[in-house]
């Protein structure tokens, strides 16, 4: 992983979609990336990788390094629906900085538009300045407060960013 860097010119890393054996990783990487509170349990990354994965309703792709998730993005979509939710986006720490981020979201786009929505939308913790900053350069524009809107009572804030 030391040698990737999209900033600086290195090739892009092939993103795959998650497979229900990943359900355990995904967590690992999740734990690493968010507080505690803010983690999903163990069935529901089993269902978006399984069940909704198949379905249709969920895609997760995922940066894989052996047996580990280095860098993973989960977009819900609700049938009928034209706004595709991005519903999780982790970086592993020890590969920030690097552009994995903006290629998950800007992946999730494409295919987001493929399956004929018109926009993405996301919530996000108010004081996340990494992940705010990260999606006002994808093009999200910030729709409105969230205020309590996580577990532990901190607010949250709304993006959308249209998919032409
Ligand atoms: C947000 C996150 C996914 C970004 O992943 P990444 O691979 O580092 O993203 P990229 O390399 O594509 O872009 C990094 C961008 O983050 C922003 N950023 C990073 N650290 C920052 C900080 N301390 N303050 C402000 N912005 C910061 C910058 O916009 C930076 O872009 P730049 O390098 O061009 O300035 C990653 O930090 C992460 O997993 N955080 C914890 C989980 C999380 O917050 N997920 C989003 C919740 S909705």
């Amino acid at each position: 992983m030391g040698r990737l860097d999209l900033k600086r010119g290195a090739a892009a890393p092939r993103l795959v979609d998650a497979r229900a054996a990943d359900a355990d990783a995904l967590m690992q990487l999740e734990h690493a990336c968010f507080p505690e509170a803010d983690c999903f349990p163990r069935r529901t990354w089993a269902r978006m990788v399984g069940p909704a994965a198949a379905a249709g309703t969920s895609r997760t792709l995922v940066l894989r390094e052996g047996a580990l998730v280095r860098a993973a993005a989960t977009v819900l979509y609700r049938r009928g629906a034209r706004v595709a939710r991005l519903y999780s986006l982790a970086v592993d720490p020890v590969c920030r900085g690097r552009g994995l981020g903006a290629l998950l979201v800007a992946a999730l786009a494409r295919d987001a538009r493929r399956r004929g929505c018109t926009a993405m939308s996301l919530e996000v913790r108010a004081a996340n300045a990494a992940a705010r900053a990260l999606y006002e350069r994808l093009g999200f524009q910030l729709t409105g407060p969230l205020p309590g809107y996580y577990a532990d009572g901190a607010d949250g804030v709304k993006y959308r960013r249209e998919l032409p």
